[in-house]
């Protein structure tokens, strides 16, 4: 296959492949169809999908890892400095809320539900930063998944646009704290896809045909679009682009009426 874009030489641990659809997936394929090295961090009930899948990538490194255990992520890094050494690019695409609470009122959500869904979904960023910089590469690349949900109320979407708030500004304070090396840190606001975690929120197909009905090119976006985006944020071609969250969504969030 023709690279679009060559990252033969880098490394990338991506975290959150569950399944074909998983955005993960898209990029972790995409990267290792440019060149790249590949490692996942993935949680121990989607072993045997991962495992499977991984198959299609070449030489790749796997390793379960969960976000609520911080004893397994600086067992994770331990390996993966055994098996890269350093590495130059790292991929958030993980986050959790129970189904009760990605829909009916916002203010329903527990202490514990709001607590679980903040630590997977948001604070896991910082933390996995935190184990893992002293690995990463000068000029390496960091990137996380969010969700127009941060920024805008969204029906359905309740705990997690408290999350994907929390995300986004980790961004940008990770991007302030690591500037000075070169890393950049970047969020990838992609619009809605059918995947298993989208499958949680209520009224998820709905949110499809009004994405599709609102947005300026009048279609929904693929997994594939988001890994295009993030092969060009791994890519040194983005290297003066840091703390921003750059929309995959075909226009939607632009679209005042
Ligand atoms: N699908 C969409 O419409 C959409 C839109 C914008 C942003 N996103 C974001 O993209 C990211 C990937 O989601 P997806 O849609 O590909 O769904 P997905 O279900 O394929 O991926 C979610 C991943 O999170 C992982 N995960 C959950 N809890 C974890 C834990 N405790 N430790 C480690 N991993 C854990 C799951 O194993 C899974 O791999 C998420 O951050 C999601 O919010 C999705």
């Amino acid at each position: 296959m023709k690279k679009a874009l060559d990252l033969t030489g880098k490394k990338a641990v991506i975290f959150g492949v569950a399944t074909d659809k998983s955005i993960a997936w898209s990029i972790a394929k995409t990267l290792n169809d440019n060149g790249a090295e590949i490692a996942l961090g993935y949680q121990e009930r989607v072993k045997q999908y991962v495992e499977e899948l991984a198959k299609e990538l070449h030489d790749p490194f796997l390793m379960e890892c969960d976000m609520m255990d911080d004893f397994k992520i600086e067992r994770f890094f331990e390996a993966i400095e055994e098996k890269f050494g350093t590495f130059d690019i790292l991929v958030h695409a993980v986050a959790f809320a129970k189904k009760d609470f990605l829909q009916g009122r916002f203010y329903e959500v527990d202490r514990k539900g709001y607590n679980t869904a903040q630590e997977v979904s948001a604070f896991s960023l910082p933390n996995i930063v935190k184990a893992s910089q002293k690995l990463m590469n000068d000029g390496a690349s960091i990137f996380a998944m969010t969700y127009l949900g941060s920024v805008m109320a969204i029906r359905n979407y309740n705990v997690m646009g408290a999350c994907k708030a929390a995300l986004e500004s980790s961004i940008r304070y990770l991007a302030m704290d690591l500037g000075e090396r070169g890393i950049r840190v970047n969020g990838i606001s992609a619009g809605p896809i059918s995947t298993l975690a989208a499958s949680g929120i209520a009224g998820f197909d709905s949110m499809l045909e009004l994405a599709r009905e609102k947005a300026l090119l009048k279609r929904n976006i693929s997994a594939e679009d988001v890994a295009n985006l993030a092969l060009f944020l791994a890519s040194d071609l983005s290297k003066n682009i840091t703390g921003q969250i750059v929309y995959v969504d075909a226009g939607y969030n632009v679209n005042g009426m």
